[in-house]
């Protein structure tokens, strides 16, 4: 029985995917000796391979990849404990960094003990741009400008075993400091006048929760996963917050079931309408639609996907894509999800396993982050696992990272913006903190590539002869296929030569050459072309001449211009 339905299953699949299968003209590359040559680059290839006709091969394939380079300062010094305000021990009674939010041209970070740091960029060594201001120390790429002690406005902070998450409203510059039982805000631009004061309100009806997930501002209203519960609405008025409306299972009708809220994503469709993805911690990925006008809330179930337990992250980007992280008896996956609201389906691009704890996931247009405590992957949208059934996965280690965020150029007047328009995309960074230090990560995208290598003990014009093969997505209607791909062949041989010059070179040479010989004939041709035309011209002069001094001969006192007068005087001697 097993037999039979892993062979069904392997039908299904074989007659599912359809292979296209391209061939690439063949090519001879000339390598030179002593040095590592990349031969060939092959842009969107998910996954490569080169398979040589000989043994003691010289060329290896190497997958595409992603090579991050961080940058980090630290900010909270072991002086920084003795400034302690504490009077009682608590457990949380010490000072590293728990979460951090992006805001204009920099982020506020906040510690266990409530401890809030303003730090701005210093875009210069963001990228390489001149003429922002700097802050801190100007080599570092951020500066502390501020340090907020919020100890005193928070109410019973002695018995608290919980840590503070930070918000940010943009529309209302505003940042929030909440807890399940109270959360406070403050102006951010108060912040940055770097005055001695600042008023910090409360949220007077913030409604204690048990539990409290993930919260988030999207244009004016603090949404709060707060589990059982559900979640609950806040809206942003000037400078007044107040409860708006808590979403349960009824609003959604979801039978028998009840809610239980971890982590939630939305994607705005338009003005007033937005797509809901809910992770919840029973049933998996519900997905919905938020209408909001000023008098109403309203949502409308769309799907709830596969049943699967154990969630811990969602997030979504371009709202098709969706990243999903999930803990099933103290094993952790993620799936990558394709899903489409209007037609109501979906389709599972992956899911894998990881070998390390999954803390949050967090996606871009291109890719997202599985990011655990020190080791983190970056995996691509669409990576379906039949274009490259091998993958390796493409890990970057940030020791303790505690949180991040990509740079968001929804922020209009952000100056990264204008600066790095040609040069990066917002994704290519992003910034957090660790328990003491503020970090920056750039990303550089290595496609696949074939790179040769031949040592000084290889015979020159010594030759081999490889058969390279690569996997490509299809793309169908503007989106990637479920079930298509491209395979490219390729067929090349590697020449080793000691000549200084590679193949490359000599052809640029020879067309130098050829031009500068062309160049040449050309100049001597204009040079004899002239020559000519001079002796042409004397030669007339010469006969003219000769007329002109009979005439003057002839007619003299006549003629009054200049050259009749030379000839005259020419003639008296
Ligand atoms: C928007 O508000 C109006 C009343 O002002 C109400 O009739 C309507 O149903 C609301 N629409 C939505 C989608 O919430
Ligand atoms: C959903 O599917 C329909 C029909 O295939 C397509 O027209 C539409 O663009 C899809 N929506 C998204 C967001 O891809
Ligand atoms: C391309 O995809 C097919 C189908 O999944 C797989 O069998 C094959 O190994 C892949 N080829 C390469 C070069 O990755
Ligand atoms: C692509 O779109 C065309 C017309 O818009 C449709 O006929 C075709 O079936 C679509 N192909 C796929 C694979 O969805």
């Amino acid at each position: 029985m097993f037999y039979l339905s892993l062979l069904f299953l392997m039908s299904l699949c074989s007659e599912d995917l359809k292979i296209l299968e391209t061939k690439e003209s063949s090519e001879t590359f000339t390598i030179h000796q002593g040095e590592p040559n990349i031969i060939y680059w092959m842009p969107e290839a998910d996954n490569a391979i080169l398979m040589p006709l000989q043994d003691k091969s010289f060329c290896q394939v190497k997958q595409q990849t992603v090579q991050t380079e961080t940058q980090q300062f630290t900010i909270i010094q072991s002086d920084d404990f003795k400034d302690y305000e504490f009077e009682i021990d608590t457990p949380l009674n010490f000072r590293e960094f728990i979460g951090m939010v992006h805001i204009n041209d920099g982020m506020l970070a906040i510690t266990s003990d409530a401890i809030a740091y303003l730090i701005k960029f210093n875009y210069d060594n963001v990228i390489s741009s001149q003429g922002f201001t700097s802050y801190g120390n100007s080599k570092d790429f951020a500066g502390v400008i501020w340090k907020a002690n919020l100890q005193p406005v928070l109410t019973s902070i002695e018995s608290r075993d919980e840590l503070p998450q930070l918000v940010y409203s943009k529309k209302n510059n505003l940042a929030f400091v909440l807890y399940s039982d109270s959360a406070q805000f403050f102006s951010v631009s108060e912040m940055e006048k770097n005055e001695k004061t600042m008023h910090v309100n409360q949220i007077s009806n913030w409604i204690q929760r048990e539990e409290r997930g993930l919260t988030k501002e999207i244009d004016g209203y603090v949404f709060s996963a707060v589990g059982k519960a559900g979640m609950d609405i806040y809206e942003i008025k000037e400078s007044d917050v107040t409860f708006r409306y808590t979403v349960t299972q009824k609003d959604l009708k979801l039978q028998r079931a009840q809610l239980e809220l971890k982590d939630f994503a939305v994607f705005k469709v338009k003005d007033g309408q937005y797509q809901l993805y809910l992770l919840d911690a029973k049933k998996g990925l519900i997905l919905a639609y938020m209408y909001i006008n000023s008098s109403e809330f309203k949502f409308e179930l769309v799907m709830s996907l596969e049943e699967q337990r154990g969630g811990i992250a969602v997030d979504t980007k371009n709202g098709q894509n969706i990243f999903a992280a999930f803990e099933q008896n103290g094993i952790y996956f993620y799936i990558e999800y394709l899903v489409n609201f209007s037609q109501k389906i979906f389709s599972i691009i992956t899911k894998q396993v990881s070998n390390y704890r999954i803390v949050d996931v967090d996606a871009t247009d291109e890719f997202a982050i599985i990011s655990g405590v020190n080791h983190h992957q970056i995996v691509f949208n669409n990576g379906y696992d039949f274009l490259a059934p091998n993958k390796e996965k493409i890990l970057f280690t940030q020791i303790g990272m505690r949180d991040f965020q990509f740079f968001q150029y929804t922020y209009e007047e952000d100056q990264l913006k204008e600066a790095v328009r040609d040069e990066y995309q917002y994704d290519d960074f992003f910034f957090g903190v660790t328990a003491t230090n503020a970090f920056l990560t750039k990303f550089r995208f290595v496609p696949a590539r074939v790179v040769c290598f031949a040592d000084q003990n290889v015979e020159e014009w010594s030759k081999q002869y490889y058969t390279l093969q690569f996997n490509k997505s299809q793309v169908v209607n503007n989106s990637i296929s479920a079930n298509q791909l491209i395979r490219t062949t390729k067929n090349f041989a590697v020449q080793v030569v000691t000549t200084y010059l590679f193949a490359q070179q000599w052809k640029l040479i020879r067309i130098l050459l050829i031009t500068l010989g062309g160049i040449i004939l050309i100049s001597v041709g204009i040079v004899l072309f002239q020559f000519r035309k001079y002796r042409i011209q004397e030669a007339q002069l010469d006969t003219e001449l000769s007329q002109h001094q009979q005439k003057s001969v002839d007619e003299s006192g006549t003629k009054l211009n200049d050259s009749s007068v030379i000839i005259k005087v020419q003639k008296v001697e």
